[in-house]
């Protein structure tokens, strides 16, 4: 008799910014799916998680530190023990207001409030693509950065940190797709505009109502699902792209 085949071993992938928010769907979407999936957040997994193995494959992470980063690389790694990473999403994002909920204009950002977006929005995905290179071209990898519709035109709440480092991830995101095509790894981004998290400031129900030609906030669930699109075997061929998920604000 022949013995039962083995089953195939499953996808990885690695999200940052999985503890809530668009993370949280994003990793719950992919787990569905059957992917096995690495979290990596500041704070521990939520124990409303739906997967046991949540707990043992998540990774706590300050994005906001560069040697914070090394040593989540190097635990990813070891997570991996020399499976392939078949996608990475860096989603994980801040955007500071002023203490009353204002967005914080360029001439009154304090310098380290600039630079601590610039190193969780911006310089994070580049480490963490950096330190993953080696599995994702193993596997022929895809690599989706979560931009903002703020990295196009000026946001109302949306800061001028925020829309710089973004503006920057959607740039990294075409050099990367430009440098790393010819190794398999695909490189693209997601664009949202209003999607309803705790990042929204109050008003942006407004927004909604005047710039949105759907007239609503977009759900995470709607981003993960795009998300997951790019990462999977269907988007073969989008490398360098960037995908609007906004209701129809960007026009
Ligand atoms: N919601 C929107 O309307 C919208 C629109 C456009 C773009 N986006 C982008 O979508 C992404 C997710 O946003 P969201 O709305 O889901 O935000 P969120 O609910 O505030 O979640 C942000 C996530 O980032 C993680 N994070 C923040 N600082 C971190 C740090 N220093 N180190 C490690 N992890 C850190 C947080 O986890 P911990 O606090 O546990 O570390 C959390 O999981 C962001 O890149 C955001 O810019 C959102």
């Amino acid at each position: 008799m022949t013995p039962p085949a083995t089953p195939a071993p499953k996808p990885v992938v690695a999200v940052t910014g999985a503890s809530r928010g668009i993370g949280h769907a994003i990793v719950r979407h992919f787990y569905k799916k059957e992917w096995d999936v690495i979290t990596l957040a500041r704070t521990p997994f939520s124990q409303y998680c739906p997967w046991a193995e949540g707990f043992v494959r998540h990774i706590t992470v300050d994005l906001s530190d560069s040697a914070s980063i090394t040593s989540a690389a190097a635990a990813l790694h070891e997570l991996l023990d020399g499976r392939g990473l078949h996608a990475l999403v860096n989603n994980a994002g801040i955007s500071p207001k002023l203490p009353d909920g204002r967005r914080m204009d360029a001439v009154n950002t304090p310098l380290e409030t600039f630079l601590a977006v610039q190193h969780v929005n911006l310089i994070a995905p580049l480490l963490l693509c950096q330190a993953m290179l080696a599995p994702l071209r193993q596997v022929g990898g895809s690599v989706v950065n979560v931009s903002s519709i703020a990295a196009e035109k000026v946001h109302p709440f949306a800061g001028a940190a925020y829309a710089v480092s973004k503006a920057g991830l959607s740039a990294l995101t075409r050099e990367l797709a430009h440098e790393l095509g010819d190794s398999g790894v695909r490189v693209n981004s997601v664009s949202p505009g209003e999607i309803e998290t705790s990042i929204l400031s109050p008003g942006t129900e407004n927004i909604a109502k005047t710039q949105i030609p759907m007239k609503r906030l977009g759900r995470p669930e709607e981003v993960a699902e795009v998300v997951y699109f790019l990462a999977s075997a269907q988007s073969s061929y989008v490398n360098g792209s960037e995908i609007p998920i906004n209701g129809g604000q960007h026009i």
